[in-house]
């Protein structure tokens, strides 16, 4: 039985992209694009795994999946000296085919990978390459076909004639090989090309002039061989995945009635019927049906239970329960629950707090580190001061609590269920179950005073 393993080249440094890091580790809907690439190696079923790797690549280690193995490629000298970089891995899959392909173009699918190599095997090939055909060729490594329509050779834009330069069909960067041809042919490369570096492209002539068995896969759309060189077309790539994503969403019956200004992220889950209003980013997000979320609601790891509403608001670690209303202007920090019915309004901040069902604290409040209870109202204006200066400390609040406008909990402490703290109350004590709260400096009326000294004396 043929073994199949994949090899990933992701050590180049992407110098067009003027980054600071990894060029593969440039974002394509907040994915980075060599994870788009190891996910969908995954999705082909392939669970042999290497990556070449610049020395010292710690953050490009940091997103491969965890059992991948690596080889280290110290200077840049092309693609085919990176999968030379790789020889005692191949060596340890001799008889087998292997998947080699570019860590920077992340639309290659699981389903290609698949048809390829059932096209590689079925013909029986030493190298099947996956080609696309584009409207705008730039940039790509032009396929070259003999009379048979065979492949004769792949020719780099940069080592191209003005008549190669036409040709649209182009080199993924995706192939096929069976890996004791792979290894012999490494050999034989050489750099005598404008770039003078090693081209893995350079096998397709060793394989023709040895007279071995070649062949093209044409993938079914070209956007899987997209890639990125450059921020702008980074930005292209990242336009394209995020259409794909709304049109998944809007086949599965979310509604989303101006698509333009609207980013979701591959990995979030939207229920039918929710309305998803302009200006929204979702991230990592699970949301469920009948739910309204935007405008402008910026949402990173939050999960929102059915029909509830998420207005202009930013959450992030967050549970939203069904029903709940928030927003305008929420904000939901890490570890906060917030319960089914319940409404957390404007210039309202929530952070590592439980609020129950039902509750509802509707302006101008901070509730930190929090345990409130079911049906408590929450006036204008209250604050936990959850900060000591050392530690965090909480406040709880019992069910069916009336928190008057004004109130400072100083944590720890706690209001029983039932009880009523007064407006302006500054809770330093804890207040037991239905009892009345007050806790402010009485009022005091000087008649007359500021007519005297007052700015606008009159
Ligand atoms: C390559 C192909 C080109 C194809 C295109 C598809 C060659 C010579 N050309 O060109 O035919 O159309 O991909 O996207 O192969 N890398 C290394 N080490 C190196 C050089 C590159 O690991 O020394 C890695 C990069 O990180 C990248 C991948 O190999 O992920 C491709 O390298 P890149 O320089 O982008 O090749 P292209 O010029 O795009
Ligand atoms: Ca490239």
């Amino acid at each position: 039985m043929d073994t199949i393993c994949a090899l990933v080249l992701a050590a180049g440094d992407g110098k067009r992209m003027k980054s600071r890091h990894p060029k593969v580790l440039c974002e394509v809907l907040f994915k980075p694009m060599l994870r788009w690439v190891t996910d969908s190696i995954a999705a082909a079923g392939i669970d042999d795994v290497c990556a070449v790797v610049a020395p010292d690549a710690d953050e490009v280690l940091a997103v491969l999946p965890k059992d991948c193995a690596t080889a280290v490629q110290a200077n840049k000298l092309g693609t085919g000296h990176a999968v030379m970089m790789a020889a005692d891995y191949l060596e340890a899959h001799r008889g087998g085919s292997v998947l080699v392909l570019n860590g920077d173009a992340p639309f290659v699918d699981g389903e290609t990978i698949r048809q390829a190599l059932a096209e590689h095997r079925k013909e029986g090939n030493d190298l099947t390459v996956v080609t696309a055909r584009l409207e705008e060729p730039f940039g790509y490594g032009r396929i070259i076909r003999n009379e048979q329509d065979g492949l004769s050779a792949i020719v780099e834009e940069r080592d191209a004639d003005e008549k190669t330069r036409l040709v649209q069909e182009v080199n993924s960067g995706v192939y096929w090989f069976e890996v004791d041809f792979l290894l012999d042919a490494l050999g034989k490369l050489g750099t005598d090309n404008a770039q003078g570096e090693y081209y893995l492209t350079d096998t397709v002539g060793i394989a023709v002039a040895e007279g071995r068995p070649t062949g093209i896969y044409r993938a079914m759309s070209p956007d899987v061989i997209l890639g990125a060189n450059s921020r702008g077309e980074l930005a292209v790539l990242n336009e394209t995945a995020r259409r794909r994503v709304l049109a998944r969403h809007l086949d599965a019956g979310v509604n989303i009635p101006f698509p333009e200004t609207v980013v979701i992220d591959p990995d979030t889950v939207i229920g039918r019927d929710t309305t998803v209003l302009p200006g929204c980013i979702l991230r990592g997000c699970a949301i469920g049906e009948g739910c309204t979320v935007g405008p402008y609601s910026v949402l990173t790891s939050v999960t929102v239970g059915d029909g509830a509403e998420v207005a202009q608001s930013t959450g992030e670690g967050a549970a939203i329960g069904s029903g709940a209303r928030i927003g305008p202007y929420a904000r939901l920090r890490p570890g906060t629950v917030i319960g089914d019915r319940a409404k957390i309004g404007n210039f309202v901040e929530v952070k590592n707090s439980t609020i129950g069902e039902g509750s509802s604290a509707a302006h101008l409040t901070y509730l930190g580190d929090s345990d409130v209870g079911r049906e408590v109202n929450i006036g204008c204006g209250v604050v936990t001061a959850n900060y000591d200066g050392k530690e965090k400390l909480r406040t709880v609040i019992g069910d069916r609590a009336f928190v008057g406008c004004n109130t400072n909990f100083i944590a720890p402490v706690s209001a029983g269920a039932g009880s009523i703290i007064a407006a302006g109350t500054t809770v330093t004590d804890d207040v037991p179950e239905d009892a009345l709260a007050v806790g402010r400096a009485r009022q005091k009326n000087r008649e007359g005073w500021a007519k005297v000294h007052g700015k606008y004396r009159r």
